[in-house]
């Protein structure tokens, strides 16, 4: 098979924000206690955090963490976790059906992304709790010393607040899942009336709106029109979330998933503006797409205990991902990338053993999935601007997206350095790609490496004994030739080319 790629060094879609490379931390299975917190681990450092885990979370690049949930957030009262760690309740965890330590709370999540180099994104609870607590919780992070809730902060972790910029205003609270769900029209006055309080203590945070939980709901799009329509003025981003998965014997569709989530992004970003030209507003919503991810939400490892069986940390939703997983994430990345003008954050769901790049053993080994590399590397490589990229390939039809284009591609080159990267998917599970890239715009490139993400088996999946590393290798296929550089790219692979360019005067 053949495709062209077409880039230009003048079609600028925007810049590449670090804020894309976000995960999420949520009190869920073993994520925080046996994943982030294990005191008793031999690396554990004075605070109790696995430094095992520390160290590949900087290898993996994420920049935000957004914390402490998820469907946990909607029930959570912020007030348990701080204070002195042995007079802290436990409390039961209705969305999760698990018993919550309050081991760590907010003081020891900002020492660990502190630790970490991340920044803290946190999400207030507007499920069975609402303006008061968020507010509390904002003067407790954020407030100068000298009121209620900020002296308790500076007596039980710092004088300095912690600072907070991003905060989620609830989560999917149109799911009927979540605790304190609601119709988008108690939820848009909800969010608008917290949002406002919220300002008034802090007018600098940068507050994200619940949108709809995901593009497969009922209330998708209408959901997006009403509550921004009440929010518009208050909030800066509204959120996004998507899991994908392979269904039995429809890998196609599987791999062509991206698509999915760039008609996601249209779509919101289309509802957003036709609520800005409605309202007259001159501002622009971006979008925080703080939950995506391939999981398995269907299979035994994602199902709660239940009945008198409330354990604390249980082993959930501890998905195994194959090379065809990582392929996938890479693609998703991809999109995320095309689109950041209106993606201003977004959240790898999660970060440590619940549907994650890094698994712990309890006591033992931390180690890597699939999926960890191709976001490590598009974390390490995705620098300055994203570049607009015209594909022409062969596609297929898909079960799911009908006709369906075989290869991807994204780009981004640093202005500074004249360093690009191009991002390929070959999404064919038969054939390889052999893609001529054409460089409009520039006087000359030159290949410093290229790194493709395949294996033999692409249902092939790592393990602490048969490391994840083995699924990525040296492209040794690159040529350049007369602004034109080749290279081929076997079936369902991810490939990472770096190239030296220089930019036309
Ligand atoms: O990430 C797992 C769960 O998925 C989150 O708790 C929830 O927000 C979403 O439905």
């Amino acid at each position: 098979m053949k495709a062209t790629c077409i880039v230009d060094s003048d079609f600028i879609v925007g810049p590449v924000r670090s804020r894309t490379f976000g995960s999420f931390v949520e009190h869920l299975g073993r994520c925080v206690y046996t994943g982030l917190y294990e005191p008793d681990h031999p690396t554990a450092t004075p605070e109790g955090f696995r430094s095992d885990v520390l160290d590949l979370v900087k290898q993996l690049g994420v920049t935000t963490i957004r914390y402490p949930g998820g469907n946990f957030v909607s029930g959570y009262q912020w007030t348990d976790g701080v204070g002195p760690v042995d007079q802290r309740p436990r409390r039961l965890d209705l969305a999760w059906h698990s018993t919550e330590p309050n081991k760590v709370g907010v003081d020891e999540f900002m020492a660990w992304a502190r630790q970490a180099g991340v920044e803290p994104m946190m999400a207030v609870n507007l499920g069975t709790a609402g303006v008061d607590q968020a507010l509390a919780l904002l003067e407790y992070c954020n407030a100068p010393a000298g009121s209620y809730w900020a002296d308790q902060r500076v007596a039980n972790a710092s004088v300095e607040p912690h600072r907070v910029k991003m905060w989620c205003l609830g989560n999917e609270m149109d799911g009927p899942w979540q605790m304190g769900h609601k119709t988008a029209t108690e939820y848009g006055r909800a969010a608008a009336e917290t949002a406002r309080a919220m300002r008034m203590i802090d007018p600098g945070v940068e507050l994200v709106v619940c949108g709809s939980s995901g593009v497969g709901m009922p209330t998708f799009g209408s959901w997006e029109h009403e509550v921004l329509s009440q929010t518009y003025d208050q909030v800066d981003m509204v959120s996004a979330h998507a899991y994908y998965f392979e269904e039995e014997g429809d890998r196609d569709s599987f791999l062509a998933s991206a698509i999915d989530m760039d008609y996601f992004i249209d779509s919101v970003v289309a509802t957003a503006d036709a609520v800005k030209a409605a309202t007259k507003q001159s501002k622009t919503i971006g979008i925080s797409f703080d939950e995506w991810n391939v999981w398995y939400q269907h299979r035994a490892e994602s199902r709660p205990p239940s009945g008198d069986d409330w354990p604390v940390a249980p082993v959930l939703l501890e998905d195994h991902y194959t090379v065809a997983d990582a392929v996938v994430v890479g693609n998703l990345l991809m999109s995320l990338l095309r689109h950041t003008d209106r993606v201003y954050s977004a959240s790898l769901a999660q970060l440590v053993n619940v549907i994650a790049p890094i698994m712990t053993e309890t006591g033992g080994r931390a180690w890597t999935q699939t999926t960890f590399h191709p976001f490590a590397l598009t974390a390490r490589h995705a620098v300055g601007e994203v570049l607009k990229t015209a594909i022409d390939c062969p596609s297929h039809d898909t079960a799911k997206f009908g006709d369906t284009p075989l290869v991807d591609a994204v780009a981004t080159r640093d202005p500074a350095t004249g360093q690009m990267s191009v991002f390929l998917v070959n999404r064919s599970c038969e054939e390889a790609a052999d893609v001529e890239i054409k460089l409009r715009g520039f006087d000359s490139a030159a290949i410093i490496e290229a790194i493709t993400l395949s294996h033999v088996d692409s249902g092939w999946i790592a393990s602490a004994d048969d490391p994840s590393d083995q699924v990525l290798s040296v492209n040794t296929t690159p040529v350049v030739a007369q602004g034109r550089v080749c290279i081929k790219v076997p079936a369902v692979s991810w490939t990472l080319l770096r190239l030296a360019t220089v930019a036309e005067d």
